[in-house]
């Protein structure tokens, strides 16, 4: 439903990995980049390097002006949980 987020563990995150299942993280902030994967300018194989991972220095690398927020707010799913959330 557009409007709820959640928020993604690492692990969960880890799990979306492939080109018709593809999440990926930006600045704290998970995306669904399946729907962008033939639209991305760079290509859907540079894209696809940051699946299931915190893609924030491989997208800084290239183009850290360009404004995911913006161009993915329909794809946003939520932030981020980092480190383990069982460890206490
Ligand atoms: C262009 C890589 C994620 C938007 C490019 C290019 C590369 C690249 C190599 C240059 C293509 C060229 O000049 O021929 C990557 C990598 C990413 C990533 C490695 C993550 C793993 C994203 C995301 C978005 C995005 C998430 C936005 C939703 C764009 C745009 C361009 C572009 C708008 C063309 C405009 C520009 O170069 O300033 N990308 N990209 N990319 N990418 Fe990405």
């Amino acid at each position: 439903v557009q409007g709820q987020k959640m928020d993604v563990s690492e692990e969960e995150l880890a799990k979306h990995n492939k080109i018709d299942d593809g999440w990926l993280a930006i600045r704290g902030q998970v995306y669904n980049v399946t729907p962008y994967m033939e639209y991305h300018p760079g290509g859907a194989e540079e894209l696809m390097k940051g699946l299931g991972i915190d893609a924030t220095d491989l997208f800084n690398e290239v183009h850290r002006w360009v404004n995911v927020e913006s161009m993915l707010e329909k794809c946003h799913i939520g932030p981020l949980q980092k480190g383990d959330p069982l460890a206490f």
